[in-house]
């Protein structure tokens, strides 16, 4: 399968702080990465690196994305080559209903030209109530304001929803699964399953074992201190959940600072 991610001795700095170090990484096609680790071990460092985050530093290594370097590409230029972000912590848009805020990210996106997200737009409107659909979110949600009040659960839906609109080839999800009850969190991860196809990758980041029954991944990683420490098929995260972090050699003073 070709690859869609490659990181090679990847060293990651924020504010001064090597907070990645030395990690590598390969997604092909057609697979479902996740990545467990303790609180504070650069999941999310290492997720918004990928989509070029200001202030995340790559000082060693590349991001290598469908075979290009992409470590110095501006974020919005990553969208359009397919690589997607689901927020640990989704923003809430003042004014901008949800049905607003994802045709105003597709047009966007297909401002420079870029035929993909062109008949993505065209085909919005009946590709969204489908999504609605499957994602059992009622209708209303399309209407409401994107600041007003939504649940934890309702938000994260909401990202899985701007998934499925942009139709990423790459799908970064950071805990989409944390917060959500238990027929949610089914739902979506289904609904994720779903999406997924033999150009597609997901990389997961998640704290529990819950999520992978239902989104089975291909390779499951541990991240540690800004290292992946061990990998491995789904077993892993059984382990893990089983054994805790102990059985891998993390103990409490070697966690990060949180
Ligand atoms: N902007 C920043 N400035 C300084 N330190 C930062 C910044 N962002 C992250 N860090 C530090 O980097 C480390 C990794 O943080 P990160 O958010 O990547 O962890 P995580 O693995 O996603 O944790 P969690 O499971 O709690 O979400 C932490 O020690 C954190 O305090
Ligand atoms: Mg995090």
């Amino acid at each position: 399968m070709p690859s869609l991610l490659k990181l090679d001795n990847l060293h990651i700095k924020v504010e001064g702080n090597e907070i990645i170090k030395g990690l590598d990484l390969e997604i092909a096609e057609g697979e479902v990465h996740a990545i467990m680790g303790p609180n504070g071990s650069g999941k999310s460092t290492l997720a918004y690196t990928l989509m070029g985050r200001p202030g995340y530093e790559v000082t060693q290594g590349k991001i290598i994305f469908k075979g290009e370097d992409i470590t110095e590409m501006e974020p919005e230029k990553r969208a359009q080559k397919g690589l997607f972000l689901s927020f640990q912590y989704p923003v809430a848009v003042p004014g901008v209903t949800v049905a607003s805020f994802l045709m105003t990210v597709l047009q966007s996106l297909s401002k420079t030209g870029n035929g993909r997200f062109a008949e993505l737009r065209k085909n919005f409107r009946k590709n969204f109530k489908e999504n609605m659909t499957q994602l059992k979110v009622d209708p209303s949600f399309a209407t409401r304001y994107l600041n007003d009040g939504f649940s934890g659960g309702e938000k994260k839906r909401i990202e899985i929803l701007q998934m499925m609109t942009l139709q990423p080839q790459l799908a970064i999800l950071d805990e989409t699964d944390s917060g959500l009850d238990i027929d949610a969190l089914k739902i979506v991860s289904e609904g994720v399953s779903r999406y997924i196809n033999p150009e597609r990758g997901v990389l997961c980041i998640t704290h529990y074992q819950r999520i992978l029954n239902h989104l089975k991944p291909d390779f499951v990683h541990i991240l540690t201190q800004g290292k992946i420490i061990a990998s491995g098929g789904p077993e892993l995260a059984l382990q893990l959940e089983s054994e805790g972090y102990k059985a891998f050699g993390i103990v409490e003073e070697t966690r990060g600072t949180i």
